[in-house]
C-alpha cells in the first residue's frame, strides 16, 4: 500500500501489463465498491485496449448495497461484465469464473470448431493498490502468502497458475496507479485506505468525510457517535470534533481536544467499516 507513483513506474507498470496482456483472454478489473469510479485506473481503456474486461467491485460488504447496484448497473451499460463481491466469501469464486466462462464461450467454441487444441481460459487481475488483487489471487490459488506487494514493477519470475480445469491466471497482478491529479479522487481513495491519508491534509479529509457524511448517512454518525450535524452553524466541524473526543473519552492535550487523536480513531473507523457501510460517491462524479 502506499506507493509512490513516479512517471518512471507508471511506464513500467503499463509496460508489464501490454506485455502480459498479449496472452490473456480477459481482464479482471477489481475496484473497491466504497468508490467505483475513483477506484480506477484512468488509463485502463487504452492499456488493455479491446480486451474483454469484467468488472469486479470488491468490498461490497462494506459499501451501501443501493449505490453499489447503480454501480454495477452503470458498468453494464458501459458494455462490461460486471459483478460485486465479497471477496473474503469462498463463495464468490466459483461465481467469477462461471462469468468468465459465460464472457468467452463464443471464443472458446470458435477455437473449437477451427480444430484447435482445446485450451484453459487465461486472466489476469489488474487494479489499483489495496482493491483486493492479492486476496482474490490468494484465495483463487489457495494459498496464503502474497507473492507480491503493491510494487510498480514486478521483479519476480511470474506464473501462470491453473486454478480451475479449465481457467488459468497469472499469480502476480498488474498494479495500477490511481487519478492522483484529481482532487476529489485523491480524497476518496485516501478514505479507502489505497493512499495514505496523510499525504492530504488530514483536517481538510475530516472536513470532506463530515460534511458528506451529515449529507449521506446522517444515521450512520448518530449510531456511532450520537452526533448530530448542523451544516449551517459556523462551528459546526469543531463542535464535530469535540464531541467525538467526549464519546470516545479521547484525553485534552493541555485543557485542549486532542484534534489529531480524533481524526485517528474516526479514520480508523472508517477504514475498518464499523461506522457502517458507506459509498463514498454516486454516478453523478461520472458526468463530470
Ligand atoms: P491489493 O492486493 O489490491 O493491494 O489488496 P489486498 O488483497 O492486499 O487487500 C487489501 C485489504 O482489503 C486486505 O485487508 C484484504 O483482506 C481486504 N479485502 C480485500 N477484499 C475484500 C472484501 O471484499 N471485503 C473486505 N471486507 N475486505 C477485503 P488487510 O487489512 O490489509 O489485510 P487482512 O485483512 O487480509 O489481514
Amino acid at each position: 500500500m502506499n506507493i509512490h507513483w513516479f512517471p518512471g513506474h507508471m511506464a513500467k507498470a503499463r509496460r508489464e501489463i501490454s506485455e502480459k496482456i498479449k496472452v490473456v483472454d480477459i481482464v479482471i478489473e477489481l475496484v473497491d465498491a466504497r468508490a467505483p469510479y475513483s477506484s480506477k485506473n484512468p488509463m485502463i481503456n487504452e492499456i488493455i485496449k479491446n480486451k474483454p474486461r469484467f468488472i469486479i467491485l470488491t468490498k461490497k460488504d462494506m459499501a451501501d448495497d443501493q449505490y453499489t447496484k447503480q454501480w454495477v448497473q452503470y458498468y453494464e451499460q458501459c458494455g462490461y461484465q460486471a459483478m460485486s463481491v465479497n471477496l473474503k466469501n469462498f463463495n464468490e469464486y466459483q461465481k467469477i469464473i462461471e462469468k468468465c466462462r459465460y464472457v468467452l464461450k463464443d471464443k472458446m467454441e470458435k477455437e473449437k470448431a477451427r480444430g484447435l487444441k482445446p485450451r484453459a481460459m487465461r486472466a489476469m487481475v489488474l487494479g489499483i493498490p489495496n482493491v483486493g488483487k492479492s486476496t482474490f489471487i490468494n484465495r483463487l490459488a489457495n494459498r496464503k502468502a502474497t507473492v507480491t506487494g503493491n510494487k510498480p514493477g514486478v521483479t519476480k519470475a511470474q506464473q501462470i497458475i491453473r486454478v480451475a480445469k479449465d481457467f488459468e491466471l497469472f499469480d502476480t497482478p498488474g498494479v495500477l496507479w490511481p487519478k492522483l491529479d484529481d482532487a476529489h479522487v485523491a480524497q476518496n481513495i485516501a478514505l479507502l485506505g489505497s493512499i495514505k491519508q496523510s499525504i492530504l491534509p488530514l483536517d481538510d479529509l475530516f472536513i470532506a468525510a463530515m460534511r458528506y457524511l451529515s449529507l449521506h448517512y446522517p444515521q450512520l454518525l448518530k449510531d456511532r457517535y450520537q452526533l448530530e450535524i448542523d451544516l449551517e452553524n459556523e462551528n459546526w466541524i469543531v463542535d464535530a470534533f469535540d464531541h467525538i473526543a467526549k464519546v470516545r473519552k479521547i484525553k485534552p492535550l493541555k485543557g485542549e481536544t486532542d484534534y489529531d487523536r480524533v481524526m485517528e480513531v474516526f479514520f480508523s473507523e472508517i477504514n475498518d467499516g464499523s461506522i457502517g457501510k458507506i459509498t463514498w460517491e454516486d454516478l453523478s462524479c461520472v458526468n463530470v
